[in-house]
């Protein structure tokens, strides 16, 4: 072709959740019986809907106005009651006009990357959420900038590292946060919020908070909303219900805007983002219309509740398993639905392996654990080996070496002997030399 046709950061997309999903396929052709601990979709992992949600849900597809569009920002009551609830706070105080309804929050990172100018660069956290991190690496065409988050400190942000990256790269625009966080179950205090504010302040940058885990907060963990920090500054929440109700497969999220009033350059940003939602009119209906009805109703706060408690329960038995392994190095989760396990430093190498019976397996095992990471190789081998499919954190923007497991599997059973069947991998792995 006499163009070349590829954009500069086509390379920097990549999204290891789902592309460990290729070789758990191929292998699966080849015999292998996969649990699939790769990707944070509760219902896949058997939790049920609760049923007076499903009744909303059916309600309203009886309704003829949820066939129809809406407008380009969303519903209008789901957006007013939406705004309502952030203004219920006490912190920055929004109107409807600044949310705005995405197909997912995965539809608002594109666009929130997408349409934000090319040199400037959001940094984020390291391990990162590959969404983000692809997103903002293939809109700047270069590889995703990160801030520390200290497995020693609880998986909290190094300050020092985020201030000294802001204040030594001017092309830095504003620093995303994930709280409660993917992959590694942290959950920052209200007074932590403040000083990465503060930061933002000094530095005059703008913040992107991805709250989509913000009801799933447990262990003694409390934390607040971007809303409650952000002050005068300008700021964008991300929220969404997927993990919430549960419902990932109806592609509703939202953004929550603060201050876009206070900065010019800032509102316009926001307005493309809008006129791109607009250039496809608008996000899915339905989901949206649910919204005042699912977080509006009295059973909502005890849905809420009950959830949090079925994963704190499993956040502290996968601790107590993973704990017990050596070798390796857990934080126990405090929100969302994930644990990282790291493996202690010279622990993995290229000979370790684990038991494979069938030739064929092994024949391709070989061919894909070349010249990958020492911790993709285990993640291969434990994959051939035992079925169980993680992820490894070198796939989250990251130079550490582990895995991020979930906290979903609802078969008690199942959990557990997913979770043992791991810990007795690593340690037959780390002593097969
Ligand atoms: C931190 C975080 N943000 C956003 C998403 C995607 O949300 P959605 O289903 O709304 O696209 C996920 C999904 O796992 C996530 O972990």
């Amino acid at each position: 072709m006499r163009r070349t046709i590829v954009h500069e950061g086509a390379e920097q997309l990549t999204y290891e959740i789902r592309e460990i999903v290729t070789v758990a396929q191929k292998l699966e052709k080849l015999g292998i019986e996969i649990t699939w601990e790769n990707i944070g979709d509760p219902i896949r992992k058997g939790e049920k809907l609760a049923t007076w949600i499903k009744e909303i849900i059916c309600d309203l597809a009886s309704e003829d106005k949820s066939y129809a569009y809406v407008s380009t920002q969303g519903v209008y009551e789901s957006r007013l009651f939406l705004a309502n609830e952030v203004n219920k706070r006490g912190g920055c105080q929004i109107t409807e006009d600044d949310i705005v309804f995405f197909n997912g929050l995965g539809d608002a990172v594109a666009k929130i990357f997408g349409f934000l100018k090319r040199e400037a660069r959001i940094i984020g956290p390291s391990p990162a959420y590959s969404t983000h991190s692809s997103a903002e690496a293939a809109h700047s065409g270069y590889e995703h900038l990160t801030y520390t988050l200290d497995p020693e400190k609880n998986w909290m942000p190094d300050l020092k590292d985020l201030e000294n990256k802001i204040k030594y790269n001017d092309s830095i625009a504003g620093i995303l946060l994930i709280n409660p966080d993917n992959p590694t179950g942290a959950v920052y205090p209200k007074a932590f919020l403040k000083k990465m504010i503060a930061i933002a302040a000094r530095h005059r940058v703008f913040v992107i908070c991805d709250e989509i885990y913000s009801q799933i907060v447990y262990n003694g963990a409390r934390t607040c909303h971007l809303s409650e920090v952000i002050g005068d500054l300008p700021g964008i929440a991300l929220r969404g219900v997927s993990k919430e109700y549960p419902w990932p497969g109806g592609r509703c999220g939202w953004i929550e805007v603060f201050n876009q009033d206070k900065y010019p350059d800032f509102k316009r940003y926001i307005k493309s983002i809008i006129n791109a939602k607009m250039l496809e009119v608008c996000s899915t209906s339905l989901p949206q219309y649910s919204i005042p009805k699912v977080i509006g109703n009295p059973k909502y706060a005890q849905h809420l509740e009950s959830r949090k408690k079925i994963f704190e329960d499993r956040a502290n038995e996968a601790y107590d398993i993973f704990s017990r392994v050596e070798g390796v190095t857990v934080v126990r989760p405090q929100g969302a639905f994930y644990m990282s396990i790291l493996f202690d430093d010279d622990v993995l190498n290229e000979n370790q392996h684990l038991p494979i019976d069938d030739p064929a397996v092994q024949e391709y095992l070989q061919t894909i654990v070349k010249d990958v990471h020492v911790d993709k190789r285990f993640v291969y081998f434990l994959l051939a080996s035992v079925g169980i499919c993680v992820v490894p954190l070198t796939g989250f923007c990251c130079g550490r070496k582990g895995f991020r497991v979930t906290l979903l599997e609802c078969d008690d059973q199942k959990r557990k002997w997913t979770w043992e069947t791991i810990a007795k991998s690593i340690k037959h792995y780390v002593e097969s030399e």
